[in-house]
């Protein structure tokens, strides 16, 4: 087991991936994408139709097949492991399901200070111990490519767990944040918690790289996030620093890009509503990015996805630290071949 570990730590220090996470220069861009195992793929739906969506993240064997099977299919730079954000939020208590076509629901959501303190944060890892073994399978099955493991970040989780799924103004979560500050505190510390302790698990198991989900963060004011959420975040991050590069990703989060930054991480996950190179201008010369193709680009004719491509290349300015990728999850109407074209095109048009 030793030898084996040793081998790929060597393979893995000099990918692309993980130079670009240090910054250092690399023959290529390297290249991966939010929800490569996804819908739009017809052998994940092929998997699918047999299997629940949760019962596919509880059985290592599918999650490493589909895992493995889309960084084969596209040629990619990277495989994220097939698991949700949502995931420890069962083991806390939430009773959380995945209804057919509507995304995630959970039926008692939280909505007071008693709810917060009945949450469970011990265990949390060990309980989701099947995600650390489709890890194991998942790097066996890659060979020398990198292996992303991930989590959602506090806020990003909390949303869930206030809002019971996916929300629009997150007029409920936010409320709560306001009106019960104590109990928020206390939810966002589990949440931190937790969130360390699965990460630790996945990087022990042998994820290469962490990315860090805070899908929903850009909905707060920067103040907020700087007095409420930035200090759960920089606590999930510290945790597992310098065991391995964390990518910090949200969306919308133009206005808290700096505060972003110092809450933690090594590559910051940027998505299409800013300019890649001016962004990263703001955020400075001590981070990557990583980003940030619009995701319905991939419905262009090649020609003009070829053109954004090269727009997102220069702009950043073949500076060491870029990882190509979405600017956020790939949608489950797109086209495989357009999105195989577009790795491609990451490559030829990047190659040194
Ligand atoms: O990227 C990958 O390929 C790895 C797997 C992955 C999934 N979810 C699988 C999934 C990852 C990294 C996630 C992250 C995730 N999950 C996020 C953050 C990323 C983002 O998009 O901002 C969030 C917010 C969730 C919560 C979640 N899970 C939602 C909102 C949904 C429903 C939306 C939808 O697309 O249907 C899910 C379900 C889900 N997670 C699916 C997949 C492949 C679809 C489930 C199915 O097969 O029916």
């Amino acid at each position: 087991m030793g030898i084996v570990a040793n081998r790929h730590d060597a393979l893995m220090r000099d990918h692309p991936l993980m130079k670009a996470c240090r910054r250092e220069a690399v023959p290529f861009t390297p290249v991966w994408i939010m929800r490569q195992a996804g819908r739009y793929m017809p052998e994940y739906r092929a998997v699918r139709e047999r299997h629940g969506f949760l019962e596919m993240c509880r059985r290592p064997d599918l999650a490493a097949e589909v895992t493995v099977t889309a960084v084969e299919r596209l040629g990619v730079d990277a495989g994220i492991i097939f698991a949700d954000i949502l995931l420890p939020l069962i083991p806390m208590g939430a009773d959380l399901t995945y209804e057919k076509g509507e995304g995630p629901h959970i039926a008692h959501p939280v909505r007071s200070a008693a709810d917060v303190d009945r949450l469970a944060t011990d265990g949390i890892a060990d309980s989701l111990g099947f995600v650390g073994e489709s890890i194991k399978l998942a790097r066996a099955g890659l060979g020398g490519t990198p292996l992303i493991g991930f989590a959602g970040a506090p806020f990003t989780l909390a949303s869930y767990l206030i809002e019971g799924g996916s929300a629009r103004d997150y007029r409920r979560t936010k409320t709560f944040m306001y009106s019960e500050p104590r109990a928020w505190e206390r939810l966002m510390s589990k949440l931190a918690e937790v969130t360390a302790d699965y990460l630790a698990m996945q990087i022990a198991a042998g994820a290469d790289v962490i990315q860090l989900f805070d899908s929903w963060v850009g909905a707060l004011s920067p103040v907020d996030y700087k007095l409420r959420v930035l200090p759960y975040s920089s606590r999930a991050i510290a945790a597992i620093s310098g065991k391995a590069p964390v990518i910090h990703f949200g969306t919308s989060t133009a206005g808290i890009l700096e505060l972003l930054r110092d809450a933690g991480g090594d590559v910051i996950g940027l998505d299409w509503r800013v300019d890649l190179g001016a962004a990263w201008r703001r955020l400075g010369d001590g981070v990557s990015v990583q980003g940030n193709l619009d995701p319905v680009a991939l419905f262009a004719p090649l020609s003009e996805l070829r053109v954004q491509v090269r727009a997102i290349l220069d702009s950043a300015g073949g500076r060491p630290g870029h990882i190509f990728n979405l600017g956020h999850g790939i949608l489950p109407e797109t086209p495989v071949d357009n999105v195989i074209a577009m790795v491609d095109m990451v490559h030829e048009l990047s190659m040194k």
